[in-house]
């Protein structure tokens, strides 16, 4: 079973690619404002759309285009359950390379930094493709705690590989960029997230794997990631969305 089919099952009853609650998103990006009719949205590695179509839907008259290297099943049915079709546009491309002629008004790129190789490559992309004095909606991976050994092994990363909440925030403002607000993730939605993941690998491995040998890999993709979760990275493992407003490109009245 490859890793992209096992992710989409695991997502299943939590579409949102996140360890982010879906109320904690719609507060998200409605703190994208102010956003005019007309503003447009570009959402780097989209993933299942989610943050995309929130962002549309908390806006009217905006729209939007989502861009990830694999766009999975179910996002045209998921912008026409919600009456979006019209006002997304869906692109399977490398983001690192993909280009267009326009500018956004706001960038969207949450749980997808390692598309541009971290941090600070997601925000010059960011500004490549963002209007001056535009917002970026960024979420990325911190340290909650000093990770623990367990952690570091669970994770495969050294403890200089991610900031703390206050490291991030002062990497965002070297590089130009002011949080305008921002959410931590609870130890509950990491909860509900890991166990949404593992729990619908789980049940698909034992009521719906069409072989043996689908029931077996999928069982073991689950129990891997719930135990690197339980005694790896639960509690220090954390996750900030901010929303931040490009300072060198902004004016008064903008
Ligand atoms: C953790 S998921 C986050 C998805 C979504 N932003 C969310 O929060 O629900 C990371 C996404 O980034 C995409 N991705 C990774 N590398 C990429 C790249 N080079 N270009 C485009 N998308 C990429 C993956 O396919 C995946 O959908």
């Amino acid at each position: 079973m490859d890793f992209l089919r096992a992710s989409d099952i695991a997502h299943t009853h939590h579409p949102i690619a996140a360890p982010v609650a879906p109320d904690a998103l719609s507060r998200l990006v409605q703190r994208l404002e102010p956003v005019g009719r007309g503003a447009a949205f570009l959402d780097l590695g989209c993933g299942y759309g989610r943050w995309l179509l929130e962002a549309l839907a908390a806006h009217p008259g905006t729209t939007g285009v989502g861009v990830d290297r694999a766009l999975p099943p179910g996002l045209a049915e998921a912008a026409a359950a919600r009456g979006l079709t019209d006002r997304v546009r869906w692109v399977e491309a490398d983001a690192q390379g993909w280009a267009t002629d326009g500018l956004f008004d706001a960038v969207l790129c949450v749980g997808a930094t390692h598309a541009f190789g971290g941090l600070d490559g997601t925000l010059d992309a960011a500004r490549r493709h963002l209007r001056p004095g535009g917002r970026l909606l960024l979420g990325d991976g911190i340290w909650n705690a000093p990770p623990s050994a367990a952690a570091l092994a669970a994770l495969e990363v050294g403890p200089e590989d991610m900031p703390d909440l206050a490291g991030l925030v002062d990497r965002v403002q070297a590089a130009g960029w002011e949080p305008g607000y921002g959410h931590v993730s609870t130890l509950a939605e990491w909860d509900e997230y890991e166990f949404s993941w593992t729990g619908s690998l789980t049940a698909w491995a034992l009521h719906e794997a069409p072989t043996e040998e689908e029931r077996a890999e999928a069982l073991e993709i689950a129990r891997g990631h719930r135990t690197a979760w339980l005694r790896g990275w639960r509690g220090h493992l954390g996750f900030a969305t901010l929303v931040l407003h490009d300072a060198r490109g902004s004016a008064p009245g903008r």
